[in-house]
């Protein structure tokens, strides 16, 4: 009998977190086929970039959303030369070509 109790309890854990998973999910998965909880952005993204643009680089306020309509090529200039006076410029020692380039990707295709 406890034993009944205990399965229908996790069976309902089960579906709680599978209908919240759907619920928080508010970027179109076939981007991020990985199916990684967090962004599929790069590490390096998540440590450098995140604290201004957001986990998903959807940007607030004076940050902007990226990849901002810019094409890769300026979209990995901008990050090498900076921008204005709230964005630095980060070397490859820092965030690398293959980093941004798959960074972009997946930035274009977020929703
Ligand atoms: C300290 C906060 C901060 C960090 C960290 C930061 N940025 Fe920015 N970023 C900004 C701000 C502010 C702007 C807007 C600059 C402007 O338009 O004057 C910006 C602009 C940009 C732009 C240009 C957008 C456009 O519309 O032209 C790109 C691309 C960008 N950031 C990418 C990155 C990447 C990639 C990283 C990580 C390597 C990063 N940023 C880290 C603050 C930051």
């Amino acid at each position: 009998m406890t034993n009944f109790v205990y399965v229908r309890g996790l069976a309902a854990a089960v579906l709680m977190v599978a209908s919240l998973a759907a619920c928080s999910s508010s970027d179109d998965s076939s981007s991020n086929p990985s199916g990684s909880t967090s962004s599929g952005l790069s590490a390096s993204f998540t440590k450098t970039c995140a604290s201004c643009h957001g986990a998903e680089g959807r940007g607030s306020g004076i940050y902007p959303s990226l990849p901002s309509g810019l094409s890769e090529a300026d979209f990995i200039s901008t990050v090498r030369n900076g921008k204005g006076t709230g964005m630095a410029k980060y070397d490859a020692s820092v965030i690398s070509d293959a980093d941004l380039k798959s960074d972009y990707a997946w930035l274009s295709a977020r929703k």
